[in-house]
Order: structure tokens, then C-alpha cells, then sequence
């Protein structure tokens, strides 16, 4: 026995606390039991189940067609890898569309079958009703606004948003009607820099940027292009911090060619 505790997991109100202390905090997308047990491991202190599951892991154009049974799926995966991070799962497309009662069917399904601690949602207008609707019955809620991948059609592609002062008069109003539904924290996704940094100033709620500018409170990226393992272009704004690509492509040829030249098995990889 060393008498070290192991670190306390994070909590919902934690986020608020580090904006507070100006402390910046990482988020990391998570769709799986290995994965989420590595980006615990190295002290991760928040994983998100995003939708972006359906792309960047099943092969989907958009995030669209994942659905609550998806989702629930690979979220209990996450949460059985995870001791410590807050976990978040986005509500699908379809779940977030048709009505309140579904909608909060869902999130208790990701939460009580999924085990996340917390559901995020896309947009504002509806989605701050809804976000009002599930908080008051004890579901905390992830904002998300600006380039939100679920109405990808309706903003013409994925294109920066605020670029015009109507845009990013509506970007001040859904934050602050978000704050006042009692979401606990904001994705803002695609803005510029200088509108991202604004935003978060303004506001109590701690932002997460991706493609929003190193003004926000935390950034978020999707581990597939956090790692080099996304399959064709990625964004401007993603960085790969490792290739593992390329790491399992080079495994995979230098099994291939051992088992060609008859050099594996060998005698260590037998049982006699
Ligand atoms: O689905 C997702 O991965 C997301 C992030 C891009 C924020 O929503």
C-alpha cells in the first residue's frame, strides 16, 4: 500500500471551477473500451461519445444516421474503460428531433444503460427548451453551437460560422439562452478566433473549442485526427500529435512479410 489516492473524478461543476481559475482543460472523443482506458490514463479529464462516431469510425458521410442504439453501445464501452474523466454522450439526431419525451428517453438511456454522466446537444432555439426540460429532471447538459454537424444541411455545408453580425448576434443570444437553461459548458465548433475568445469572456459557461481559436476556456478534438488515424482530409484545425495510422499500417506489413518468409511463428510465439 503506497497511501496515494487515486486522483478524484471529475464532476460536471468541476469545469465551471477551472474557468473561474483561468485553468484550460482538454477534451477527448472516445468510442470505445481501449481507447477510453488510455485517455484516462493519461489524466484526460473529460471524453466525449460524439456522434462523430458514425464517421470516423463506421464510415458514415455525416453524423446522421448514428442512433440511440449506436450511441448506447459504444458509450457503455467508454464507460466501462473509464474511472475517472467526465463522460459525455451526444443525443442523436433524430432522438434531439422529436419531442421532449423522446428526447429524455434518450438521455437517461445513454446515462442509466450508457453510463455517461452527461448528454450534449446540438444548437439553439429548441435545444435550449430542451436543455431547460433536462436539467430540471437532474440531466446535465453539454451545449454545442456554431458549425453543429446535425444541421450541416440546413448551414449550407460545413462552413465557418459568425463570419456576419446577424450570425454572431445569434451565437451571443443561444449562449446566453443556454447559461439561463442551465447547460453546464458549450462546445463552440468553427468560429473564428476572435468571435470564439469574445464569447467565452462573455460568459459564465465554460466553452470547448474545436476550430474556435485558443480563446476558449478547453478544446476538443476527435482522437482520430488527435492520433493520425482519420481516414481521408481533415480540418484545418485538427492536429495530429501522433501517426498512429501509419504505425499500424507499418505492423501490419511486417506481419505479412514474416509470415511470407516463414519467420513467425517462431519458437518464443509456440507452445511445445
Ligand atoms: O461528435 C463529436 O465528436 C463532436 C465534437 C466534434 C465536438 O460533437
Amino acid at each position: 500500500m503506497t497511501g496515494e489516492r487515486p486522483p478524484a473524478p471529475v464532476r460536471v461543476g468541476d469545469l465551471a471551477a477551472w474557468k473561474r481559475e483561468g485553468r484550460r482543460f482538454a477534451m477527448v472523443t472516445a468510442y470505445d473500451h481501449p481507447t477510453a482506458h488510455l485517455l484516462d490514463r493519461a489524466g484526460v479529464p473529460a471524453l466525449l461519445v460524439g456522434d462523430s462516431l458514425g464517421m470516423v469510425v463506421l464510415g458514415h458521410p455525416t453524423t446522421l444516421t448514428v442512433t440511440l442504439r449506436t450511441m448506447v453501445h459504444h458509450a457503455a464501452a467508454v464507460a466501462r474503460g473509464s474511472s475517472r474523466a467526465l463522460l459525455v454522450g451526444d443525443l442523436p439526431f433524430v432522438e434531439a428531433r422529436r419531442g421532449l419525451g423522446r428526447a429524455t428517453r434518450a438521455a437517461c438511456r445513454l446515462m442509466s444503460e450508457g453510463g455517461m454522466h452527461a448528454v450534449k446537444l446540438e444548437g439553439g432555439g429548441p435545444a435550449v427548451e430542451l436543455t431547460a426540460h433536462l436539467v430540471a429532471r437532474g440531466v446535465p447538459v453539454m451545449g454545442h453551437l456554431g458549425l453543429t454537424p446535425q444541421s450541416l444541411h440546413a448551414l449550407g455545408g460545413w462552413r465557418v460560422q459568425g463570419r456576419g453580425e446577424a450570425e454572431r448576434q445569434a451565437l451571443r443570444v443561444a449562449l446566453r439562452e443556454l447559461e439561463d437553461a442551465g447547460a453546464f459548458a458549450v462546445v463552440l465548433e468553427g468560429l473564428p478566433a476572435p468571435l470564439g475568445a469574445e464569447l467565452t469572456r462573455g460568459s459564465g459557461l465554460p466553452t470547448i473549442g474545436i476550430g474556435a481559436g485558443p480563446g476558449c476556456d478547453g478544446q476538443v478534438l476527435v482522437l482520430h485526427d488527435l492520433i493520425g488515424l482519420t481516414v481521408g482530409p481533415t480540418p484545418r484545425f485538427a492536429h495530429a500529435f501522433a501517426e498512429v495510422g501509419a504505425a499500424i499500417t507499418a505492423a501490419a506489413a511486417a506481419f505479412q512479410e514474416e509470415v511470407a518468409a516463414g519467420r513467425f511463428p517462431d519458437a518464443a510465439h509456440s507452445y511445445r
